[in-house]
């Protein structure tokens, strides 16, 4: 196996799952609406949406790693990428004969999740699962690392004196993205991988609070008021608290209202890879 198609390859996920592809000796093919200087893949222009005939890049691959997808709350197209988009590169996949088939999803996935992101997440699984390709679903939880949008909102509230943060009670679980990258690579080459769904999540189950915290340059200084909010205002509030734009999208604090941590110990044992926590990227300098 050579060639890989990425979809989303200038995503956060997307570039280092290039990365790692090219630096592996594979040749990746990125799929972008639009070319950037930085894409460390082969380009190919394409939109899973707006493109009347996709066709697909006119190279040929071996298999297809498909991260082009949205975050909660980040537009109303999220339905039509996860699902619209997810029957179009399928369709592509079989037309051109490629049988490897990895889709990036999310923890939390599911028919009566309570977030679109999550219930459009689940329908293109099926789409997956009924495809005949032989696939492999990731479902990560939050992911962090360096080009996270939403980490970045998390330590801009961090790298202020004082954060007002929404009281939360449910878990999260970050992962490292470096970590999910690794998963995908080597679910290339893992026999033992398809046809199989994982969770994807960190080594630690924290509130959003403590994951702030963890942020905090100087700890010592750094106070966080968390207040409650009514989930039909929580939108509005956040927007005016967050004091330069909003912290979390209404449609991220709907998911955190919900805990969906797990403990999935086979894609350590399956991929013998000990998920990294997160003090590699937030150590507090104490
Ligand atoms: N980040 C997280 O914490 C997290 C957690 C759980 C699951 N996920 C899922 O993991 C995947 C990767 O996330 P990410 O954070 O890397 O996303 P991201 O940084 O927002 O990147 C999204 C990618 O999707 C592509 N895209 C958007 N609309 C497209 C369209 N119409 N046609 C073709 N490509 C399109 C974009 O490509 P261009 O703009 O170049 O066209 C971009 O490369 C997504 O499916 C996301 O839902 C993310």
């Amino acid at each position: 196996m050579r060639n890989v198609l990425v979809t989303g390859a200038t995503g956060f996920l997307g570039q280092e799952v290039c990365l790692r592809l090219m630096r592996m000796g594979y040749r990746a093919v990125g799929l972008t609406r639009q070319i950037n200087e930085d894409l460390a893949a082969v380009p190919v222009v394409g939109d899973l949406l707006r493109d009347e005939d996709f066709v697909g890049p006119p190279l040929v691959y071996d298999a297809v790693v498909h991260c082009a997808g949205h975050h909660p709350g980040e537009t109303d197209e999220v339905e039509a990428l996860h699902e619209e988009g997810t029957r179009r590169i399928v369709d592509e996949a079989r037309r051109s004969g490629i049988t490897r088939f990895i889709y990036i999803s999310a923890m939390g996935a599911g028919m009566h999740a309570p977030t679109r992101f999550q219930r459009s997440k689940w329908n293109a699984e099926q789409i997956v699962v009924k495809s005949g390709l032989e696939y492999t679903i990731l479902r990560p939880h939050l992911m962090f690392g360096p080009g996270s949008r939403t980490f970045r909102r998390l330590e801009e509230a961090a790298n202020r004196p004082w954060a007002v943060l929404p009281d939360t009670k449910p878990l999260i679980q970050p992962v490292y993205v470096g970590d999910v990258a690794e998963i995908v690579l080597r679910s290339l080459w893992l026999d033992r991988s398809i046809g199989q769904i994982y969770d994807l999540g960190g080594p630690q189950s924290m509130k959003l609070e403590d994951v702030v915290r963890h942020m905090a340059r100087d700890i010592h200084l750094f106070r966080i008021l968390t207040v409650r909010i009514p989930r039909r205002f929580a939108f509005y509030v956040l927007n005016k608290l967050g004091r330069v734009g909003p912290i979390l999208t209404g449609e991220e604090w709907a998911f955190l209202q919900h805990e969906v941590t797990r403990q999935d110990s086979r894609w350590l044992l399956d991929y013998g890879l000990l998920p990294h926590s997160l003090a590699i990227y937030y150590s507090p300098l104490i």
